[in-house]
This record gives structure tokens, C-alpha cells and sequence, in this order.
């Protein structure tokens, strides 16, 4: 029995692009002609008229552009000159139709009767073509159109490249004007397949760099979502699963913008309930680039965590995901929990693009007092707060009683626009004003027009209405803000603003205003580390702000990209210089060790044999605390990495990278995690933080130190090895 049963014939083009016409078979054909290629230094003889075309062709992105690609050549037309909101026409100088078919490359937005390439007979437009984007996000690719002119031949037009659009995608982009003999391949509009839901995926084939498709998702003919998707036409890269199973038995179609006539990509989805390619048939997690203990999801790609938070037993990661791509887009909540920090499960995605724009990031609170009515008898909810990144951008929430199932507040948004680009939602509740606190980013303007990054400070009684308080400037997307003891004492906290680079200040909170108290301080020391996040609602009776950051590790190859840090503890110590965040690795990873040693080791010369010789292991934690004397380094090299702490500068150097590590009454505490995605280096009691996303050669097992330039004392030396975090033989979906 099929899985899938199509509904009518499983492609049905709504239209062609290019109107199928017979070449004369018998004669070989003749050389293209070339009609425009704008590599020159100018347009030539075409007449430009208005300001978005300017005085000669562009050489790709014009400022403020996304970068520009699928143009052959030096050149291209390019009407983002100024912007989208300038406007203009290029018109070319008339030439004949020699050859049946005129080919071209197109881009930008999609709007037919403003943006457009024309072919004009007589002074009136007789074919005409437009980009591709009609709302945000999309792609500046230039895709090859053609017409079929076969009935033109011998007749005198002209080309016309018209921009009368302002606005989002306000712009056309063209390049390489062919006349041809040969039949472009044509491409299909709107081609379709239907499906009765029957099975828990369909697995969508992946081609990473593809021309990214629109496809749309239609359950009984309405649509549900639509996502850009790098289609393979022919072999897949990877496949990417599109969970279905909430539509069991309804009728879906998916929908497709354009396809070249001769793709696979459609009629190559299958229907599963399982994964396609690594975890299934061999194991899921055991890929050579997954990280063993850092989370990452099992297809497609992760940026920020997202609604961190503890909820009934379980830590919750919600974070930014692109089911459907390698690299960043359609971005959805992820999902997946854990009992210990440590071990990780994902579930589905919890929260998918809607008609009021891509799920981008935000902050999870559970709501003890039902202030929301979300709740129900004893049952407090758990409240998402995310931003709807359409036009305008939007604050909105979705409330849940079981930490699963997920609803969107029907009175979203509960904060509009203050200006385009505010966003990523930090939710808490003040206990001693009783109410919630939002921490928003709000680009704002300067009065010379310069924008200016500013948290903007909100309060709610129920998480659904929200007044602005205040707002305080210099930190840029993802704000996070929490008060941490200082020096352990409770009696004694500060407030800690954190924006997505983690640089922070210290200061107070009164409710509604922050006032700070030192300048703004570097967080981590290291590369690639991003928009962290701190758990909210861990209980009292822990105490621990735990901090996860977006972990920016590639892994090509990989049907995933990207991960997760390991989960921080925050602590905030009193130094000369004022008060100072720590990071340390939180000890429940102390669970995954599986071997340990501890080295009995008192002074360390520059002759000694390697003490750590014995160990061979791919995934290893070492602690060590040692004393320079005489100016000595120390050098650590971890599966092929080096991690050196230098005594001249007091700094620690991991992959070339440099980051101040001073002794502290004498003493260097250093812990180093290595996984096969990269290092995360702790030196000087958590105050210095040096993340370094590397893939590490998997055959290089080698965990080795020495002490350069003189001896050096060890009060301590330990090293683990380290298990997978990852459940053994998992293949794929298990719930
Ligand atoms: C930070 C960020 C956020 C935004 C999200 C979108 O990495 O740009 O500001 O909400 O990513 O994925």
C-alpha cells in the first residue's frame, strides 16, 4: 500500500512561463545573440531615465543590499541604487528579432505592473516579466526567464526595464539579454502536488546554494505556511522533514512558486515516519561533526536559543531553527527539553511562520499567579514571547498547560511597532512592584538620522497589555537582564544588562528604569558565540542563573548547521575594577565523565614527558590549577588545538586567539571542554570565557601539556573523558 495517495495527477502546472514551440529540428543552431550583458563601463547606447538605474550598471550589491548572485559577467541592471524607494526606467535602443526566443536573467521584487523587463513592438509592451519577492526575506538571485518571440521574428522592439516600486523589494534586477535558437528550459508556475496525510513527515530533498522556492502548504485548500526552500531539481543534498502529522487524513497540497520544467524536486518527496539519510538506517547524533554534548538540532539549521525556562521537571530550549535550509531562514521556535541540562531531547517545532512573518526570538515565564487566565485550577501556564518579524514587527505570545502543545494568543500582538526591526522579547516578573517586565530591542533615530540601539524598559499586569517605562541605549538585539548576587550574597544583587554580543553593565533595577553602574563590559573572550539566553523560573531552592548561547560552529556536510553552548552557571564577583561576571560550565556535566584522572603532579618542568600521554579521547574535560614560577607558560593542546596561558601577558591564547587571563593571589584555574564542534576554554575562575568553534580532526585523540620557559607548580591536575550526551542507537523521531 502507497503511504501517499495523490489526490489528481501529481503535477499539474497552473501555467508555463514559456510557451513550448517547435524549433525547425533539421538546422544546427545559430550562435546567440548577445542584446545587452552590462559588463561595460556604461549602459551604452540604452537612455536612462530617473535615479534608480544611475549612469552605468552595477557590480553587484549596491549599499544596503543583500548580497546579489546568479548575474553573469562584471555587470548587471541593478534599480537599488538610492534604495528601493528610487524609481526609473533604461530603456534600450531598437534592435530585430533574429531567433525565436529571448532569454534574460531577473531578480528582485515581484510586483508585475511595477517592476518589470518589457519587450516592446510599436511602442506597446508584448511580453513581460518581473522578480521574485513579494514580502520579506526572499532572495536578490537572479533567476534565468525566457519568451518565445518565434512570431515576432524579423519585427523592430525594444527592451524596457521599468522601476515604479517604493517600498519593500522596490527594485528589478536584470542581466545577459540573449536571442537564442535554442528553447530555453521552460519553467513551471504554480506546479503542485497533493497528498492524503498519512504518515508523520514528508521529507522535502535539500540541495544547499539551490535558487530558494516559495513553497506553500495548503491543509483542505488553506494555506498554513509558507517557506524558502533550496529545492533539489535533481539529487538531494539532505532531507529535510516536514512534520504532518497534526493533519492526519485531510488533503494537503504543496504548492511551489516556479520549477524548471525538468526538476525532480516534487515528484521526489516522500512520505515517511521516519528520517531520511543519517539517523536512519545508522544511528541519529553519531554524525562525525555532530557535538557529543552540545545541542544542535537533527536537521537544519539553530541560531539563538529561544524561551528558556524550567517548567514542571523539564528545562525547555525553544531556539531560532530553519527546518528547511542549511543556513539561516524561515525561522521557527525549535523545541526540545531536558531533566539535567545535559541531556536533550527535541521535540517538533513549536511555533511556525504566520501571516504576520517569520517566529524570531523571544523569552518563555511561567505564569504562577495567572495574571494571564491562561492558566487553569493549579495548573500555572507556560507564556512564549516572540517577535512576529513581518511588516510591522510585532510582539505577540502563545501559552501552553502541558509544555507541548502550544496556543497563539488570539489578541496578538500585545506590543505593536515602535519602529521596524524591534524585536526578541526578554519577559520576567518583579516581584517586589508586581508586575512583568519586558526588556525590547528598539533601533531609534538620532536627531542627524543615525540609528541608535536602545532597550526599551515595558511593564504588564497579565502579559497582554504593556506600557513603555524607559529605555536605556547601547546594547544591540537579544537583551537579557537578571540580578545576580554579588559574591554569593543574596542580600546583596545587582542587576545585569546583557545584550546579544554578551557585553553587559552592572546596576540597579527599580521596576520601571535601570540605572547603571559601571561602562559597558566585554562578556565572552572568545568567537562565535551569540545571543545567549538565561532560563527563567529555575526554583528558588537552586538559586543558579544559567546561561546558553548560540554556539556559531559550521558543520558542512552535515544535514544540520550550528549548535548550542554548553549551559553556563553566572556568578557576579567583586574584582579591583568593580564588580565582574563569571561563566562557568554548569556541574551537571560532570555526568557525562567517563573515565578520570588525576594526575599526581607537583612541579612541571620544560623536559617532562607529556602527563597527560596516556589519554586518547575525543570528547575530554581538564581542570587544572597551577602557579607559574619564573615567567613560565603553560601550554595546553587539546585534539590539535592550543590553548596556551602566557605568564609576560598574562593572557591565554586558544587558537591564536588572545584573551586576558590574570593570576588571581598567584594561581591559574583553567578548565577546558573540547567536543568535536570546539573548545570552551574557563581560565581565571570563570571570568574569562573563551568559546572557540572549530571542528576538530576526528583523528587526532591528543591531550597534552608542557611548561615553557621555566617550571611550573600544579596544586591540581585532572582530566575526564567524556560520553556522548546523545541517546544510544536513536534513529530519528522517537516520539
Ligand atoms: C540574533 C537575531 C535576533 C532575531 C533572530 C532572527 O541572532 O538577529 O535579533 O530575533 O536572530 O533569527
Amino acid at each position: 500500500m502507497p503511504r501517499v495517495r495523490p489526490l489528481v495527477p501529481w503535477l499539474c502546472a497552473a501555467g508555463f512561463l514559456l510557451a513550448p514551440t517547435q524549433v525547425p529540428a533539421a538546422d544546427p543552431p545559430r550562435a546567440d545573440l548577445v542584446i545587452a550583458d552590462f559588463d561595460g563601463e556604461s549602459y551604452g547606447a540604452w537612455t536612462v531615465e530617473g535615479s534608480a538605474f544611475g549612469k552605468e550598471p552595477a557590480r553587484g550589491a549596491l549599499p544596503g543590499q543583500m548580497a546579489v548572485d546568479g548575474f553573469l559577467g562584471k555587470g548587471l541592471v541593478n534599480s537599488f541604487l538610492g534604495g528601493d524607494d528610487s524609481t526609473g526606467t533604461l530603456t534600450s535602443p531598437p534592435f530585430r528579432i533574429e531567433r525565436p526566443f529571448i532569454s534574460f536573467l531577473i531578480g528582485g521584487g515581484n510586483h508585475p505592473d511595477k517592476l518589470a523587463l518589457e519587450l516592446l513592438v510599436d511602442g506597446k509592451p508584448v511580453r513581460t516579466a518581473t522578480g521574485g519577492n513579494d514580502r520579506p526575506g526572499g532572495s536578490e538571485t537572479l533567476l534565468r526567464e525566457s519568451w518565445d518571440v518565434a512570431e515576432l521574428t524579423g519585427r523592430t522592439a525594444t527592451l524596457r526595464v521599468i522601476d515604479a516600486a517604493t517600498g519593500g523589494w522596490g527594485h528589478i534586477n536584470v542581466d545577459q539579454i540573449v536571442q537564442t535558437d535554442t528553447r530555453p528550459k521552460g519553467m513551471l508556475k504554480d506546479p503542485r502536488r497533493e497528498f492524503v496525510a498519512e504518515t508523520r513527515f514528508l521529507q522535502i530533498p535539500i540541495k544547499n546554494g539551490a535558487a530558494k522556492r516559495v513553497v506553500t502548504l495548503l491543509v483542505d485548500g488553506e494555506v498554513v505556511v509558507r517557506n524558502d526552500i533550496e529545492l533539489a531539481d535533481g539529487a538531494a543534498d539532505w532531507w529535510a522533514p516536514m512534520e504532518i502529522s497534526a493533519w492526519r487524513g485531510k488533503n494537503l497540497a504543496l504548492v511551489v512558486d516556479k520549477l524548471p520544467e525538468d526538476s525532480a524536486a516534487l515528484a521526489s518527496i516522500q512520505a515517511t515516519d521516519t528520517f531520511l539519510g543519517p539517523g536512519s538506517p545508522d544511528p541519529l547524533y553519531t554524525e562525525p561533526l555532530r557535538g557529543q554534548f552540545h545541542f544542535s538540532p537533527r536537521r537544519g539549521w539553530n541560531n539563538d536559543p529561544n524561551g528558556l525556562v524550567f517548567f514542571e521537571g523539564d528545562y525547555h530550549l525553544f531556539f531560532q531553527h530553519n527546518p528547511y535550509g542549511w543556513g539561516w531562514g524561515n525561522m521557527h521556535w525549535g523545541h526540545a527539553v531536558s531533566r539535567d541540562l545535559v541531556h536533550w531531547e527535541e521535540l517538533g517545532d513549536t511555533l511556525a511562520p504566520d501571516a504576520t512573518g517569520p517566529m524570531f526570538s523571544g523569552s518563555a515565564v511561567v505564569d504562577w499567579k495567572n495574571t494571564s487566565g491562561f492558566g487553569k485550577e493549579g495548573k500555572p501556564a507556560l507564556v512564549l514571547l516572540y517577535t512576529a518579524a513581518g511588516n510591522p514587527a510585532v510582539q505577540c505570545l502563545a501559552h501552553s498547560l502541558d509544555g507541548r502543545t502550544f496556543t497563539k494568543y488570539e489578541g496578538n500582538p500585545v506590543v505593536g511597532q515602535f519602529t521596524p526591526g524591534n524585536r526578541d522579547p526578554k519577559v520576567f516578573w518583579h516581584e517586589p512592584t508586581e508586575h512583568w517586565v519586558m526588556t525590547l530591542y528598539v533601533e531609534e533615530k538620532a536627531p542627524s538620522g543615525q540609528g541608535v540601539h536602545t532597550i526599551r524598559f515595558l511593564t504588564s499586569p497579565d502579559l497582554k497589555t504593556w506600557t513603555s517605562q524607559s529605555t536605556t541605549e547601547g546594547f544591540f538585539e537579544c537583551p537579557d537582564f537578571f540580578a545576580l548576587p554579588v559574591d554569593g550574597d543574596a542580600a546583596n544583587k545587582r542587576w545585569v544588562l546583557l545584550g546579544a554580543s554578551s557585553e553587559y553593565q552592572v546596576g540597579s533595577f527599580d521596576g520601571k528604569a535601570f540605572t547603571p553602574e559601571t561602562p559597558k563590559l566585554p562578556g565572552h573572550r572568545g568567537r562565535g558565540f551569540y545571543a545567549a539566553q538565561s532560563f527563567s523560573d529555575i526554583p528558588a531552592s537552586d538559586g543558579r542563573r544559567i546561561l546558553v548561547g548560540w554556539f556559531q560552529t559550521e558543520t558542512r556536510g552535515m544535514p544540520f548547521n550550528q549548535s548550542m553552548s554548553v549551559p553556563l552557571e553566572l556568578g557576579l564577583v567583586s574584582t579591583a575594577d568593580g564588580p565582574r561576571m563569571t561563566f562557568t560550565p554548569v556541574e551537571e556535566l560532570t555526568s557525562l565523565r567517563t573515565a578520570s584522572q588525576r594526575i599526581p603532579l607537583d612541579v612541571l618542568e620544560p623536559a617532562d614527558p607529556n602527563p597527560l600521554a596516556d589519554v586518547a579521547a575525543e570528547l575530554v574535560e581538564i581542570r587544572a590549577e597551577f602557579e607559574p614560577e619564573r615567567g613560565s607558560d603553560v601550554a595546553f593542546r587539546v585534539r590539535g588545538v592550543d590553548v596556551v596561558w602566557e605568564s609576560k601577558t598574562e593572557e591565554i591564547v586558544v587558537h591564536g586567539h588572545r584573551a586576558p587571563a590574570p593570576l588571581q593571589g598567584g594561581r591559574q584555574t583553567l578548565v577546558i571542554l573540547a567536543d568535536r564542534t570546539g573548545l570552551e576554554v574557563f581560565a581565571s575562575g570563570g571570568l574569562t570565557y573563551v568559546p572557540m568553534p572549530v571542528n576538530l580532526r576526528a583523528d587526532d585523540l591528543v591531550s597534552a601539556v608542557k611548561a615553557i620557559g621555566g617550571p611550573v607548580r600544579f596544586n591540581s591536575l585532572e582530566i575526564h573523558e567524556l560520553g556522548s550526551a546523545w541517546p544510544k542507537g536513536a534513529r530519528g523521531p522517537d516520539r
